[in-house]
């Protein structure tokens, strides 16, 4: 990377000002000639801005973040013009600073363009009240409570409520049970490896302008090649990010979700291909550079990386998913929601949201990515869907479904959105969910189906199934897999995208108890020594030569290949708080808090148990130090824990069953005859 592609974020300081970077004629990453709208237009005319055809310009800015309109209407329903498709026009009297690169005028062609995907799709769940045809649809919980069982779809949705009531009681349960273990916790004093932790996590911190805006990855001084781990990478960050707002502090994550924010509107190219406008980076570099035509005087800059400079050169698809979990999560820890009701943050949402529901030429719901876009970033054989991705996603549609402000220009995207998370909560809990049943049912498939009714859709041979799955897999756990393609299942165990199933019930309740239920029985292949591997098995011999590409840092049982990762440890605390299991967490935090100080924090471990301390692991690894902490603080604030999880909606259950129901009922004739979806 150059600092020639950095973009700094201006502030009243003389050494931080704004870098733009942007090619004539297209300003910060959109063309004038691709938007017609005559407001726009006009505001870039009045910015007086649109002119400048320079490559490099500095801008002056308020010292707060800035670059971006502060504008925010308390009105959340009411801050866009109506009668417009826009939604993005600003209130331009109330200018403060004016960073013409915040205007995005691309999005103007987003939402007709969205909607226009979902036309046909009804997002009324009215509109289908009257459908009986799936009677006897079974919900039942996974938590010991009596199975509810629903004859019919009610049209009455009083009858829902009902329904969710139960449900909601059980989860209510799991609440009781956290609370009253907090309560009988007296407060602890901070012990003295927490004192640490916090010690290094606040050395990591990053400045920008004198403010914080994030952490690097790692922060090891003896660390002669640091490669990009002095970078700030957004998936890193949300751990400390939590750890932060567990202890009050919010500025920094402000201030990182506000910078990020404007990287994502930075004009990107690999070679001569520029990736979509909504893409966030993977990591981001403060730098400090000569101000233009000085040799004594310096200014910072933000030096973005979109994967442009990344091994292996992947999109980071999951930094857009985080950015928005983490939006989410500030507003609940902080009970600041201006932030996310700000003009420019919910523009920053629907540009993440176009590229993840633009059409292409996908027959599923779940998102389509290369391989290595995620915590994963080089080659393991995880592209196409990917688990982690796809609850991720799910996760970060809830998110939005919450946040984002519904309006006449909205509207269609929300309708999109909830069409979207009931389509793909149905499709994983039917296509990638496996437990003993299922991996039988598997094994008897009928292959080459031709037709809509087919059971086995994916043409799956049974001789897929791995043998170390056979007697593997316990009686009453279950799992997400890996990956779904057409005759291909990956049937290895990745924990991140588990854990995100649980903890955003994309999973069913008895679902996500049966994946804890699993952890807890395989304890020493997926816990092990170091919580936790971030997938089993290991790809060992020809699979991993062919699969990694005889990638000699993900050998069998390291790095991405089986290895051990701390930081997975807050994430799988939150799954078990959510599921009532907090012990099965606290067991975790404990034995990795009786090495992680003396291994120097490292960013992973290596062999089947988790030994060892990974052959090219850093130490001082942010996310791990983080991780540790977030997962002490949730423990011992299950209230606020309770805020970073979901339960099941199910309003986009009964969204999907209409959905479902309106298609032909013999094209749906798995989910007649016994279906995985509501039980
Ligand atoms: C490695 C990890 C990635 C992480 C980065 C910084 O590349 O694979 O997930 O974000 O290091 O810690």
């Amino acid at each position: 990377m150059t600092s020639g592609s950095a973009i700094g974020i201006s502030t009243m300081r003389p050494c931080c000002r704004i870098l733009c970077n942007y090619k004539s004629p297209s300003i910060f990453g959109f063309s004038p000639t691709k938007f017609s709208d005559s407001a726009i237009m006009g505001m870039l005319t009045r910015s007086g801005h649109h002119k400048s055809n320079h490559r490099h310009r500095y801008n002056t800015c308020d010292s707060q973040i800035v670059g971006y309109i502060n504008m925010i209407n308390p009105n959340r329903r009411d801050f866009s013009v109506s009668g417009s498709n826009l939604g993005l026009v600003r209130d331009f009297s109330t200018s403060v600073c004016v960073n013409i690169g915040s205007f995005r005028p691309r999005v103007a062609s987003l939402i007709p363009h969205v909607a226009s995907d979902f036309r046909n799709h009804s997002t009324s769940v009215d509109s289908h009240a009257h459908d009986t045809s799936f009677e006897k649809i079974y919900i039942q919980s996974g938590l010991n409570v009596k199975p509810l069982v629903i004859e019919k779809i009610e049209t009455d949705q009083s009858k829902l409520e009902e329904v969710s009531e139960e449900e909601c009681d059980v989860s209510n349960d799991n609440l009781d049970n956290l609370k009253d273990l907090s309560e009988n916790k007296v407060r602890r004093e901070v012990s003295e490896l927490e004192k640490e932790a916090w010690k290094l996590l606040r050395d990591a911190v990053v400045t920008y302008c004198g403010n914080p805006v994030g952490t690097v990855a790692a922060n090891d001084s003896a660390d002669k090649q640091p490669l990009n781990y002095d970078q700030v990478f957004i998936r890193d960050f949300v751990p400390s990010a939590l750890a932060f707002l567990l202890n009050g502090e919010g500025e920094i994550v402000k201030n990182f979700l506000l910078h990020t924010l404007q990287l994502q509107s930075w004009e990107k190219t690999v070679d001569c291909y520029s990736p979509g406008q909504g893409l966030m980076p993977a990591s981001f570099k403060v730098r400090t550079v000569p101000l233009d035509g000085s040799n004594e005087a310096f200014e910072e800059v933000l030096d973005p990386d979109f994967g442009e400079s990344a091994i292996g050169r992947v999109a980071p698809v999951d930094s857009g998913l985080w950015w928005i979990i983490l939006l989410r999560a500030y507003g609940k820890l902080t009970g600041d929601y201006t932030l996310q009701d700000r003009v420019d943050v919910q523009t920053g949402i629907r540009l993440i949201l176009k590229l993840c529901l633009t059409d292409g030429f996908d027959m599923f719901p779940s998102l389509l990515v290369t391989d290595g876009s995620c915590m994963i970033d080089r080659r393991m054989g995880i592209h196409g869907h990917p688990l982690e991705i796809q609850a991720l996603f799910y996760s970060a549609l809830r998110c939005s479904r919450e946040m984002l402000i519904v309006n006449d220009a909205t509207k269609s995207l929300v309708a999109a959105v909830s069409n979207r998370l009931s389509a793909l909560c149905f499709h994983m809990r039917e296509y990638y969910w496996v437990d003993m049943k299922k991996i039988n049912e598997i094994y008897r498939y009928k292959t080459e189906e031709y037709s809509t009714d087919a059971v086995n859709k994916f043409n799956i041979y049974p001789e897929q199934i791995p043998s170390w799955l056979v007697d593997w897999i316990s009686e009453d756990g279950g799992y997400f897999i890996g990956n779904v393609q057409p005759a291909h299942m990956d049937f290895r165990f990745f924990t991140l995208g588990n854990l995100w199933a649980i903890v955003s019930s994309l999973g069913t309740t008895r679902q996500n108890q049966s994946i804890l239920n699993l952890i807890e029985a395989k304890w020493d292949d997926i816990v092990a020594q170091m919580p936790l591997k971030i997938c089993y098995p290991a790809l060992e011999g020809e699979e991993w030569r062919i699969i990694t590409g005889c990638d000699p840092k993900n050998t069998p049982w390291s790095y991405h290949n089986g290895g051990s990762w701390p930081t997975l440890l807050w994430q799988f605390t939150l799954a078990c708080m959510k599921m009532g299991r907090p012990d099965l967490a606290q067991k975790a935090v404990d034995s990795a808090g009786k090495r992680l100080s003396v291994d120097r924090w490292p960013e992973y471990y290596d062999t089947r148990n988790g030994r060892f301390i990974g052959k090219q692991s850093r130490l001082m690894q942010t996310w791990t130090i983080a991780g540790f902490l977030t997962s002490k603080m949730l423990l011992e604030n299950p209230e606020k824990a309770s805020s970073l999880f979901w339960e099941e909606d199910f309003e986009l259950l009964q969204n999907c069953v209409c959905m479902l129901s309106k298609a032909s009922r013999r094209k749906c004739s798995r989910f007649a005859s016994r279906s995985q979806f509501l039980v």
